[in-house]
């Protein structure tokens, strides 16, 4: 199993460019499903997740390929329409198949996912929206199977503004009959992006990035030719890594607006931030303060980013209140970063941070999931020791070669086996 050797103390310098959205294109190539015939993306990135869509979108017989830049999805009609346990339970993401298998062949039987490291995550927002739209679903040895000869446009308000469960019913629905109106929806970029994308395969799609949504379904798709946009996760990721070492980091090839909120969150701290069109530079700052932080759906600060945060909040002048909203067990990582030095409450949704510059020591720490691994290393790279980071198969998931990427701003970081 690989670790993660991270020598710290080292600023981070100079420019690194964001690779494309594992959030994005996970349900971009489930929407595959919903049209036989060749696709293709570009800004497709390279990850665990993108290796586990294709295992289980080839058991549904389609052939995925690259060709040069481009990422290919041949879809033909599936001989069964069963996501097995075997593949689901190595990415929850999976369940993304249910609406585009339901919708375009009448069935499908797709595993539970099972238990998650960061919350129970259940799927009951994709579930009775779909029994909405006139599909009987069963749970039966672990299964969700789910039956529709036509699915039937409504108007479905969502308890909680779920992107996956957005996802589902948004590509169910552009295959419906009729007009179906989503309401409290999810308003993530990577659902503008899935909403781009459907519309070029002929979905009648509106209000993507706005709390409703109408879909007005069309009898069929066509494949889909789309490129994917950048990891706001992972650009957000690098910015902090440049100041969590007082460096001078220029993040590329994103979209600084869809991280607005941990911009402001960095200005608030002191930092000194600058935007273009497709990039954001932080500057060096010899001492930031504290700052609190509320995780909520976009554009509010996201979960995805609390973790690397509160790496930077150890560093910070201050205390700093850390509430995570979205997921009921997102703190794992605060028991690792403990065991460097840090000085953190948790307690249930909120973790109280006592930040002290300097503060932190290298010690051997385990990654406990995707976003916590990140957490560890931009935590690594400001003490001044080596830390063996364990478990970075969590970081392959969902980072395309970030050592290597923090290779090229001068972090001192190894990959070994
Ligand atoms: N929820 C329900 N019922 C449902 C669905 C969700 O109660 O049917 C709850 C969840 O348990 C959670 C909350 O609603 O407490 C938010 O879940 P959501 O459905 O919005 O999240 P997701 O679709 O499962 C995606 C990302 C996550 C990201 C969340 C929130 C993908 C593949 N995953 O998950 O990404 O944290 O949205 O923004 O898009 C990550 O990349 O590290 C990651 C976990």
């Amino acid at each position: 199993m690989d670790v993660m050797i991270i020598k710290g103390g080292t600023p981070l310098n100079g420019s690194v460019a964001t690779s494309g959205a594992k959030n994005a294109a996970l349900p971009l190539l489930f929407a595959t499903l919903l049209a036989e015939g060749e696709h293709s993306f570009l800004n497709v990135p390279f990850l665990k997740d993108i290796d586990s869509t294709e295992l289980l979108l080839n058991h549904l017989n389609c052939k995925t390929y690259r060709d040069g830049e481009q990422f290919k999805v041949l879809v033909k009609k599936p001989e069964s329409i069963v996501a097995p346990y075997d593949i689901v339970r190595k990415m929850r993401a999976s369940i993304l198949c249910l609406g585009p298998l339901l919708a375009r062949y009448g069935e499908a039987k797709v595993s539970l996912p099972g238990g998650c490291a960061i919350g129970s995550r259940p799927i009951n927002l994709h579930i009775e929206p779909l029994r909405q739209l006139g599909a009987e679903i069963e749970i039966e040895n672990g299964y969700v199977i789910a039956r529709a000869n036509k699915l039937v446009g409504d108007r479905i308000v969502f308890d909680f503004a779920t992107v996956g469960g957005t996802e589902n019913i948004m590509m169910a629905a552009s295959l419906c009959q009729g007009e179906t109106i989503l309401e409290n929806v999810a308003k993530e970029p990577e659902i503008v992006d899935l909403a781009q994308c459907l519309r070029g395969m002929g979905a009648k799609i509106e209000g993507e990035g706005s709390s409703v949504i109408t879909i007005e379904g069309v009898d069929e798709l066509t494949p889909a030719n789309h490129r994917v946009i950048p990891d706001r996760i992972e650009a957000g990721t690098l910015l902090i890594a440049g100041a969590i070492t007082g460096g001078d980091v220029k993040v590329t090839n994103c979209v600084p607006k869809d991280i607005d909120s941990l911009i402001n969150k960095l200005v608030d701290c002191g930092f000194s931030i600058e935007t273009g069109s497709d990039w954001v530079r932080v500057r060096p700052c010899a001492q930031w303060s504290a700052v609190d932080v509320d995780t909520a759906p976009h554009p509010g600060f996201p979960t995805d980013l609390q973790a690397q945060f509160m790496a930077l909040m150890t560093q910070a002048k201050g205390t700093s209140v850390i509430t995570e909203r979205i997921f009921e067990n997102r703190f794992m990582h605060v028991q690792e970063l403990a065991r460097m030095g840090a000085n953190i409450t948790p307690k249930s949704q909120v973790s109280v941070v006592r930040g002290e510059k300097g503060g932190l020591s290298s010690a051997p720490v385990m990654a406990t999931d995707l976003r916590a691994s990140a957490s560890l290393i931009l935590a690594a790279l400001a003490t001044d020791g080596e830390t063996k980071v364990s478990r970075i198969y969590h970081l392959d998931r969902g980072y395309e070669n970030l050592e290597v990427k923090l290779q090229g701003l001068g972090g001192q970081i190894e990959r070994c086996s």
